[in-house]
Formats: C-alpha cells, sequence, structure tokens
C-alpha cells in the first residue's frame, strides 16, 4: 500500500508552483464535449481526477492529446453508448456527474452513474441538478445499476432556475446543459466560486454566451454551435491555501507562486489574525512565520465566504495555535472525521455537530495517520510536516486524486518527506479494517 512517511519537526523555506485548479479542471474538461473542433486546455493539473476524466472521454471515443504534460486537446464527436463507459471508472470520480450536463446538453441524452468521490461520510444529494435539468426540460429517471438516465427528445429550453442551496456542482451541470438550449436560461442563487467563472471564461471562449458569472445571477442564452480553441486554467486556489497553511503549522518562510491573490483574501486574512505575514505579488504571495500562531475563528460558506476545502488544513495549523479556536462547518454536514486522527496526534479538539472547538497544544506527536478524503489527507500531511518524529499517512491516493507531486512540492521546501510503495506490517493502522 502507498504511503507518505514523513519525518516532521522541519520549518518550511524556499518556493513552490502552484498547479492548474482541480474544481475547474474536472468542470471544463468534459465542456470539451459541447465543442465542435479542436479544443486545446493549458494549465491542466496531473492529479487522478482529470486523468479518470480523460479516460472517460477515450471511452467515450473522443481523441485525446497530451501536447505536453500540463497541455491536452481534445476534439471528435462521441459516441454515446452507455456500455463504453466501464461503471468502475466513474463511481470513482464525483465530478462525473458533471458528464450529465455535457451529454445532455450536446445530445440530448445522458446515461452516467451514480457520483463518488469525496466521501466525508455524509450524504452529498444531487437533487438541485436534477431539478435544473427537469426545468430545462430533460426528463430524468435512476435506472439499474446505479445509473442516472437524462433524456430530452425534443432538445432542451432555456428555463429560469432558482436554487434552493447553493451549489456548485448545481450552478456547473446547468452550464453545461444550458450553453447549447434554445433561448435564455437565468440560474438564480447561483455558486460564485473561482471556477464557476473559469468555466464560464472557458465555455465563452468556445462561442457559448454566458454573463454573470461570479454573481449570484448566471445569465446564459443559447448559441447553435461551439467552436473550438484554447484555454488556460486558474491557479487551484485551495492547492495554495493548503502551502499557506502549512508554513503556518511548520514556520518557515514560503513564495507561493502561480496563484491569484484575490482567490486567497479569506485565507490570507484568516492567516494574518493568526500572526502570520502574508505579502501579496501580482500572481504570488510570500508567506512569513516566525514567531507563535494565535487563537481565530473560522466559519465555512460558500465563495467568497471562507473556503470548506480548506477547513481540514486551518483546523490543524490552529491545534499549535495558543489559545480556543472555534471552527463552524457551513457547507457540509459531517467533514470532522480526521480529527480523531489529530487527537492520537496529541491535538486538543472537541467536535459537536458542525463545531470543533481547538484549545492549542504546544506540539503534535507522530502517529500512523489516514487520509480519509481529499482535504483530510491534506490536513494529515500538514500534520506530520508539524509534528516531531516519523508519521506515516495512508490512503494516499485520496490525497493524489486532487494534488499534483505533493511530495515533491513540500521536498521542495525543505521538508523531508517520501512515498512509499513498501508494504509495512510495523506499524500496522489502529482499528484497522
Ligand atoms: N447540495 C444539495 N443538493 C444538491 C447539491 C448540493 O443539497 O443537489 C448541498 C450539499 O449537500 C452541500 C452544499 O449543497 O451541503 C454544497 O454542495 P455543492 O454542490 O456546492 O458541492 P459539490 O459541487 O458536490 C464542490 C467541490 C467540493 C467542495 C464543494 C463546496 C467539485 C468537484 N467539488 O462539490 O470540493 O467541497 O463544491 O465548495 O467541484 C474538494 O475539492 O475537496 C471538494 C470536496
Amino acid at each position: 500500500m502507498t504511503k507518505y512517511v514523513i519525518n516532521g519537526g522541519k520549518r518550511l523555506n524556499g518556493e513552490v508552483t502552484i498547479s492548474g485548479a482541480k474544481n475547474a479542471a474536472v468542470a471544463i474538461v468534459p465542456a470539451a464535449l459541447l465543442v465542435d473542433g479542436p479544443c486545446r486546455i493549458e494549465n491542466v493539473p496531473k492529479i487522478i481526477d482529470v486523468t479518470l476524466q480523460l479516460e472517460i472521454l477515450r471511452e467515450l471515443g473522443v481523441s485525446v492529446r497530451l501536447v505536453n504534460a500540463t497541455t491536452v486537446e481534445l476534439s471528435g464527436e462521441c459516441n454515446q453508448d452507455k456500455d463504453k463507459i466501464p461503471y468502475d471508472l466513474m463511481r470513482k470520480i464525483r465530478a462525473s456527474y458533471y458528464l450529465i450536463g455535457a451529454l445532455l446538453g450536446k445530445y440530448h441524452k445522458a446515461e452516467v452513474t451514480m457520483p463518488g468521490g469525496c466521501n466525508f461520510g455524509g450524504v452529498r444529494p444531487i437533487d438541485q441538478h436534477i431539478k435544473g435539468f427537469e426545468a430545462l426540460g430533460a426528463k430524468i429517471s435512476i435506472r439499474e445499476g446505479g445509473y442516472i438516465h437524462a433524456e430530452a427528445p425534443n432538445g432542451l429550453k432555456g428555463a429560469h432556475i432558482y436554487f434552493d442551496v447553493v451549489s456548485v456542482g448545481a450552478t456547473i451541470n446547468i452550464m453545461l446543459a444550458a450553453v447549447l438550449a434554445e433561448g435564455m436560461t437565468i440560474i438564480e442563487n447561483a455558486a460564485k466560486e473561482p471556477h464557476i467563472v473559469d468555466l464560464a471564461n472557458f465555455l465563452n471562449a468556445m462561442g457559448a454566451d454566458v454573463k454573470g458569472a461570479g454573481t449570484d445571477v448566471i445569465k446564459i442564452r443559447g448559441v447553435k454551435k461551439m467552436h473550438g480553441g484554447t484555454y488556460s486554467i486558474i491557479p487551484d486556489q485551495i492547492e495554495a491555501g493548503t502551502f499557506m497553511a502549512a508554513v503556518a503549522a511548520c514556520g518557515g518562510q514560503a513564495l507561493i507562486k502561480n496563484v491569484i491573490p484575490k482567490h486567497l483574501e479569506c485565507i490570507t486574512n484568516k492567516l494574518t489574525e493568526m500572526g502570520v505575514e502574508v505579502t501579496e505579488y501580482d500572481d504570488a504571495v510570500l508567506v512569513t512565520r516566525t514567531g507563535k500562531l494565535s487563537k481565530t475563528n473560522i466559519k465555512t460558506m460558500p465563495y467568497p465566504g471562507f473556503p470548506t476545502d480548506m477547513q481540514p488544513q486551518m483546523t490543524t495549523a490552529l491545534c499549535l495555535a495558543e489559545g480556543t479556536s472555534i471552527i463552524t462547518e457551513g457547507v457540509w454536514d459531517n467533514r470532522y472525521r480526521y480529527t480523531e486522527d489529530l487527537i492520537r496526534m496529541g491535538a486538543n479538539i472537541h467536535v459537536e455537530g458542525k463545531v470543533a472547538v481547538v484549545e492549542g497544544v504546544s506540539e503534535l506527536k507522530a502517529a500512523p495517520v489516514r487520509a480519509y478524503d481529499l482535504r483530510a489527507g491534506a490536513a494529515m500531511v500538514i500534520a506530520g510536516l508539524a509534528a516531531k518524529g516519523t508519521t506515516m499517512v495512508e490512503q494516499v491516493t485520496n490525497i493524489e486524486r486532487g494534488y499534483e507531486n505533493l511530495v515533491e512540492k513540500f521536498v521542495g521546501l525543505g521538508a523531508d518527506m517520501y512515498r512509499s510503495e513498501i508494504p509495512d506490517s510495523s506499524s500496522p493502522m489502529p482499528n484497522a479494517k
């Protein structure tokens, strides 16, 4: 089993370059299905979720050409035979559901498995996606074998859709379905994350007419066809935030390059409250932590609020801050499972429903831990880097779903860690199943 072995307790110093945004890439890659003509996508992160999506597109008959390490060119019509998409491939990633919006938008028919991906232990419903597709005129049914069948034999027609909850996935899926629909679609209570804006910019660069992305009302005037082109994905806000939180937890100074500082503002503000110095440049931030960390309170919310995908990493840094910090998870019902491992490392955390109360401790102690999900895994790496001794992180596939070369990047900042493929019976996981 692959694991990360971390000899922690060292400061982080140096430079790191941030990759393309995972949550933009997993929307933009399937969006290429809507386009007639070759579509070149740059700054694509090399992560498992994107590799799986490219495999799915290949299975659908799309030509996928890797131009270089971070550029991919997609072209050709897809053949929509569902048997061509292995169930196992699709259920591994949650974002496979973007194939519904893209296939429905282009071919008026889609058959896709129920989404997999990160499981925080709570429910991840898709009722808002279904409500939006139905408003556009599609019929949705759940079929044998866990497939969602969506069909609009008479084509999709623009509609006025009001989401009951702010959902990144539902906003993206309806944007994908609506760009080629007849007439105008208005999405109200839309998500405003940077990756929503990035998807809109991609679609517009390929000939779509999407206005208002980044506000809570998105207006999409359907076009008959979209054309090929070239587009570069934005840098990953959460990857950048993860390195910022790691410097906060370990101390040191890192220049984090290829970022959009505006997207990091809420993270920067919290780190500043904690006593970390953050200097913004045009496309980089310099993060310095020399003194002690101070407590703060965090409530996660949809953008521009504090991102839920940074909650585990910041909670980990706050374990080492002086005083009592209160974290409130405002997006997901259950995203604190990783705190059990932090407690085993000596953290003092009390979780009650959506609230975690963290009493700062002076140090964390190395222990074998697990990457329960993508961001929980990043948090375990941060904890291991900050703790004295050797921490082993298991289930790292969950980390590699969404972080490109995380180990190499931390090693570049002076961390002593490596990826081990060697089975090791000397450190069994507690309660291992
Ligand atoms: N929700 C509903 N009904 C729906 C959809 C969502 O009630 O039909 C609820 C969810 O239960 C949740 C809230 O709305 O409480 C927000 O969910 P959202 O739909 O925004 O989440 P998502 O699209 O499934 C994306 C990211 C997540 C990130 C969330 C919130 C991708 C592929 N995933 O998920 O990213 O946590 O938005 O920002 O974009 C991660 O990168 O680690 C990750 C989990």
